[in-house]
C-alpha cells in the first residue's frame, strides 16, 4: 500500500495511528499574499552589494542549472512529499517549458544559485530554490526568491506558493524573511509492516 499524505488536522490521524501507520516524514506549504516589494527590493540589493547578478535566466543556462542541481540533489531533504531527482539534462532543459520560470545568481560566471517557479494566470509556485553549498546563509537564496516574485508581481501574479520538508529550517528560514506565511502542514505515513 502507498504512503498516505495527510493534512495535520485531519480527523483519519487517530485511525491511521491506530493501525500501526508509521510517521515517515512531515512537510509544509506556505503562501505569499501581499508581498512588501520594499523588503524584496533589498533582498536582492543585500546580493548585488556582494558582488552578485541576479536575474531571470533562458534556456541556454540548462547546463549551467544541470551543474548546480547535480551538485545540491544531496542536499535536499527526502520526505515522500518533497523530494529532488535531478535526472538528465534533458530534464533540466524541460524546465523552461509548461509556463515555468527560472531566475538564478551568479557569482562571476558560476551559476551559484536558482529558483524554479510555475506560473499560473494569477498564482506561482516554486519547483524547488538551491543554492551551492560554499554560498548559503548569506541571504542568496532570498535574493532568487525575491527577483523572481518581483518579475511575476509586475506581470500581475498576487499570490505565491511554496512548500518544503519539516526539518529544511533554512528554507523556512528564507521564505519567512520574505513574507511567507505557513498556512498548512502535512504528514506522511507509511502503511504498518506485517
Ligand atoms: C534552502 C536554501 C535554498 C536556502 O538558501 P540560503 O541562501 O542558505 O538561505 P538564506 O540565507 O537566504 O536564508 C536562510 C534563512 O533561514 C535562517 N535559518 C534558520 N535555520 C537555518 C539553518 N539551519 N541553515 C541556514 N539558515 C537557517 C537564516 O537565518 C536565514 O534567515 P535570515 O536571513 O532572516 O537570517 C539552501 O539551504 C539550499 O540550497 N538547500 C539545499 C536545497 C534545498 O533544500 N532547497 C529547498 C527545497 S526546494
Amino acid at each position: 500500500m502507498d504512503v498516505e499524505l495527510v493534512r495535520d488536522d485531519d480527523p483519519r490521524i487517530p485511525s491511521l495511528e491506530a493501525a500501526g501507520y508509521r510517521l515517515v516524514g512531515e512537510s509544509w506549504g506556505a503562501r505569499l499574499r501581499n508581498p512588501d516589494r520594499e523588503l524584496l527590493e533589498s533582498a536582492v540589493l543585500r546580493a548585488s552589494a556582494a558582488g552578485l547578478v541576479v536575474r531571470e535566466l533562458d534556456s541556454s543556462y540548462a547546463e549551467a542549472l544541470f551543474v548546480l542541481e547535480t551538485a545540491n540533489e544531496k542536499d535536499y531533504p527526502y520526505t515522500p512529499a518533497t523530494h529532488r531527482v535531478v535526472g538528465d539534462l534533458s530534464r533540466t532543459e524541460a524546465l523552461w517549458v509548461d509556463g515555468r520560470r527560472v531566475f538564478g545568481a551568479f557569482d562571476a560566471s558560476l551559476l551559484i544559485a536558482a529558483t524554479v517557479v510555475s506560473v499560473f494566470p494569477e498564482r506561482a509556485e516554486t519547483v524547488f530554490t538551491s543554492v551551492l553549498g560554499d554560498y548559503r546563509g548569506r541571504g542568496i537564496g532570498q535574493a532568487v526568491k525575491a527577483v523572481s516574485i518581483l518579475a511575476l508581481l509586475s506581470e500581475g501574479v498576487q499570490v505565491f506558493g511554496t512548500g518544503g520538508a519539516g526539518i529544511n529550517e533554512a528554507s523556512l528560514g528564507a521564505n519567512r524573511a520574505l513574507g511567507y506565511v505557513l498556512e498548512e502542514r502535512w504528514r506522511s505515513y507509511a502503511p504498518p509492516t506485517s
